[in-house]
């Protein structure tokens, strides 16, 4: 356990986030999101990122110290988001934590973005107990870990392709809705019928762990041009018929995985996670099978740095000033979580 109060920065896609924790507790977090910015360019443009992220940082740090009513110089230490990300953007957390730790002699906890959805479920009220099974489901990344020790998530699947986030996306800009595409294309769904059309599940089957969102998101390609002038009622029942291919398997999955490796529960992260329909789904799944779900409300599935901070508590210490030399590293290690 960190001692004390200690702040959390994340810097690594298009959100700047700085949170103060204690312990289980999220005193504050703050994200200021860059989407409006990226949307006129259908996605984020990294140099565009990394540059809002500097002129935004300390003010978002300032705000997550002001709102937790304590002082810089009452952190007990920093932690940041290091990896998997976009360089430039990583570089501008990496950069400020590192320069708050040495000015303050603090140590640091350089902290992995994968963990960090992961741990957003060990956070006050959701509080997960290991073992569990986490699905994560984000703009980068979609996987399958099994969790018995938090420090050390061992993966079960991962896509092959897209990542369920990136297919909702660019599904959600076939479909004429903006960037970031998730809560566009939940709400138009909502409107429509799933059922409506039989979009192809990647890698269909039993015991499948791993995702493929590629055919999906071609194949709805190929009904968007098939049908130029859908009324509104046929965009609406393809959007939820698009969106129930992508997190039905999603859902299947993660409860799949729980059942054969006996654990008792299931958790969700990553911006997909926010997904009511998602959520609908593996809660009354997971009710069948008697299993215990933990859903991060949805501003902890998306990205913030409370969830660094959570994470923080399993990745290694680093004591003043020796991270002076660690870098940002856009990559994810093999196997995909560095502890
Ligand atoms: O975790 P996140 O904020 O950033 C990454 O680490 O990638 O995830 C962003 C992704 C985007 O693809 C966004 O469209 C998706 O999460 N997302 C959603 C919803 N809210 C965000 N997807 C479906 N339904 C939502 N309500
Ligand atoms: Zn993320």
């Amino acid at each position: 356990m960190i001692e004390g109060p200690f702040l959390a920065i994340e810097t690594s896609c298009d959100e700047t986030a700085a949170a103060v924790i204690r312990d289980r507790e999220i005193l504050s977090s703050i994200v200021a999101s860059q989407a409006d910015i990226h949307t006129r360019y259908g996605g984020v443009v990294p140099e565009i990122a990394a540059r809002h992220h500097l002129g935004t940082v300390n003010v978002v740090i300032a705000q997550a110290l002001d709102e937790a009513g304590l002082k810089m110089s009452e952190m007990t230490a920093f932690a940041v988001t290091q990896r998997p990300g976009l360089i430039g953007a990583l570089l501008i957390g990496v950069s400020t934590a590192k320069a708050l730790a040495y000015v303050h002699r603090r140590p640091l906890y350089c902290v992995d973005h994968l963990l960090g959805h992961i741990c957003a479920s060990w956070l006050a009220p959701t509080l997960l107990e290991t073992p569990f099974v986490s699905l994560i489901a984000s703009g980068g990344h979609t996987r399958l870990d099994l969790v018995t020790d938090l420090a050390t998530p061992t993966m079960l699947g991962s896509t092959i392709d897209d990542a369920a986030g990136e297919a909702i996306d660019k599904g959600a800009r076939l479909l004429g809705l903006g960037y970031p595409g998730g809560p566009a294309l939940e709400a138009l769904a909502a409107m429509g019928d799933p059922k409506a059309h039989a979009f192809p599940i990647g890698l269909g089957g039993k015991r499948i762990r791993n995702f493929s969102f590629a055919g999906v998101k071609t194949s709805l390609l190929y009904v968007v041009r098939a049908e130029p002038d859908m009324s509104d009622q046929r965009r609406a029942d393809i959007a939820a018929s698009y969106q129930e291919a992508i997190v039905g398997p999603l859902a299947a999955r993660v409860l799949d995985a729980a059942r054969e490796h006996r654990v008792s529960a299931v958790s969700l992260g990553g911006g997909v996670a926010a997904n009511g329909r998602l959520r609908e789904l593996v809660t009354e799944g997971a009710a069948r099978s008697g299993l215990r779900v933990a859903m991060p409300p949805r501003d902890l599935c998306t990205d913030n740095a409370a969830m660094i901070g959570a994470a923080a508590h399993f990745t290694p210490r680093i004591e003043w000033p020796d991270y002076l030399h660690t870098d940002a590293v856009p990559t994810a290690p093999p196997g995909g979580i560095a502890a």
